[in-house]
């Protein structure tokens, strides 16, 4: 087992660059199986994630290579099979993104049924009842989802009340090749959504309104088709800008998206930084001193990232003040605060808030990431206490954060990677 040794210092200093998003790869690289010519991504990440994916198509029988300009070049005309099997849906939920596009362009896909994981029960009645509603015949059979469609599927008007991300992505693949105009009602309009959007417009879909709450998708006869560049991983910039924030220093990310990252940069302003941006890069700047605490409230897109409240608690944690942090989108996502508590943070938890009143350091302390984000708080924190910190169970942070040690060394972090 992997282990990260971080020996707590001062602050973080210097340029790094940010990769491709994980969370825009993952239903792009989706949708190539709704191609019918070659499909080329480039920018995507090394990621845990993506790999898992690309097994997956591998699984389906699709054919997927490397090109000289380092693009995954994805050839489904060897696709042999519909079936997205329990060994890899079950390291990663995000597989049921395969079941839209399988279900649109081939008429039938059985995706093992996703469990809940740790930072909730995460259902996927939202992307089950819209297939239904577009005509697709849908049972649940030894564990997998068996969906089925006699000829197309059939545009509709779909309503959800709850705004899902990964059902608006669900549903906009599948609905690209229904026949006829498919409305989606309160859709989800995170940046990652857009940038799909894109990509299958790129592609020869037709979508209309992308980025509004009214996704409206006339059907085509097929998919082409070509070439997308992923977009730059929001959640990664404002992970490195927050470890800027927590350990008092002065960082430049490059290659990223600033308009993408609105509601964090506010609230890494409130708590003291100084923030300038170009087009692609932004310039983080806490002059030394001591972050203030901030109030944060996590909803979907534009407001404040679920993604980035774990790093934002780790910076209440050493911050001047009290700052309260309310989760609403997952019930279970405040999993990094027991561990922040057992390195000297005072937060107490209350249902789905937590009231953090900083400290002026944290103690180094062996902790254990529980999730993604969780565990990048962890990292965050063990920036800025005194002495080794070692973070278990790091196989969660290689699934969001590619290069994380090699990319917090350039900023001047004392971390390594160890091997049991
Ligand atoms: C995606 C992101 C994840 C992010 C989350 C919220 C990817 C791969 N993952 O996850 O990083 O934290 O969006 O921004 O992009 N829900 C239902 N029924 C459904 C589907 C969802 O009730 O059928 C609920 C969930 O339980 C949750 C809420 O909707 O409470 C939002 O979940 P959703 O937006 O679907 O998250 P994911 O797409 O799984």
């Amino acid at each position: 087992m992997e282990k990260l040794k971080i020996q707590g210092g001062g602050p973080l200093k210097g340029e790094v660059w940010i990769s491709g998003s994980k969370n825009a790869a993952l239903p792009i690289l989706s949708a190539t199986l709704l191609s019918e010519g070659l499909a080329t991504v480039s920018n995507l990440p090394h990621l845990q994630d993506v790999t898992t994916t690309i097994e997956l198509l591998g699984s389906l029988g699709v054919t997927v290579s490397i090109d000289d300009k380092l693009q995954l070049e994805v050839d489904n005309s060897t696709l042999h099979s519909v079936t997205a099997p329990y060994e890899l849906v079950k390291t990663m939920r995000a597989s049921i993104l395969v079941l839209g596009p399988l279900l649109s362009r081939y008429g039938e896909a059985n995706v093992s049924f996703p469990g809940g994981c740790a930072i909730g029960s995460r259902p996927v009645d939202l992307h089950l009842r819209g297939l239904e509603a577009m005509g697709a015949t849908i049972e649940i059979d030894e564990g997998y989802i068996k969906a089925r469609s006699s000829g197309r599927l059939v545009g509709c008007h779909i309503l959800m009340d709850v705004v899902s991300v990964g059902a608006t992505e669900n549903l906009m693949m599948a609905a690209v090749l229904a026949e006829g105009q498919t409305v989606i009602e309160n859709a989800a309009r995170e940046p990652e959504i857009v940038d799909l959007a894109n990509c299958l417009n790129a592609w020869g879909a037709d979508i209309q309104g992308i980025g509004s709450a009214r996704l409206v998708i006339n059907g085509v006869e097929k998919i082409t088709g070509g070439h997308f560049k992923v977009m730059p991983d929001r959640i990664e910039t404002g992970t490195y800008l927050a470890a800027a924030v927590a350990t008092r220093g002065k960082v430049k990310v490059t290659q990223t998206d600033p308009s993408s990252l609105e509601a964090v940069l506010l609230k890494l302003e409130e708590a003291g930084a100084q923030i300038t941006q170009g087009e692609d890069w932004i310039e983080l700047d806490m002059q030394g001193k001591r972050p203030k605490a901030v109030n944060i409230k996590t909803a979907p897109y534009p407001a404040f990232p679920t993604d980035m409240q774990a790093q934002v608690t780790a910076i209440n944690a050493v911050a001047e003040g009290t700052g309260v942090v309310i989760e609403t989108i997952f019930e279970n996502r405040l999993m990094q605060v027991q561990e922040l508590n057992r390195m000297g943070a005072t937060i107490t938890v209350e249902g789905n808030t937590a009231l953090v009143t900083g400290v002026e350091r944290l103690n180094a302390a062996p902790v254990m990431a529980s999730d993604l984000r969780a565990s990048a708080a962890l990292v965050i924190a063990a920036l800025v206490a005194d002495g080794e910190t070692t973070v278990e169970r790091i196989y969660h942070i290689d699934r969001g954060y590619e290069c994380i040690e090699e990319k917090m060394q350039l900023l001047g972090a004392k971390i390594k990677r160890v091997t049991n």
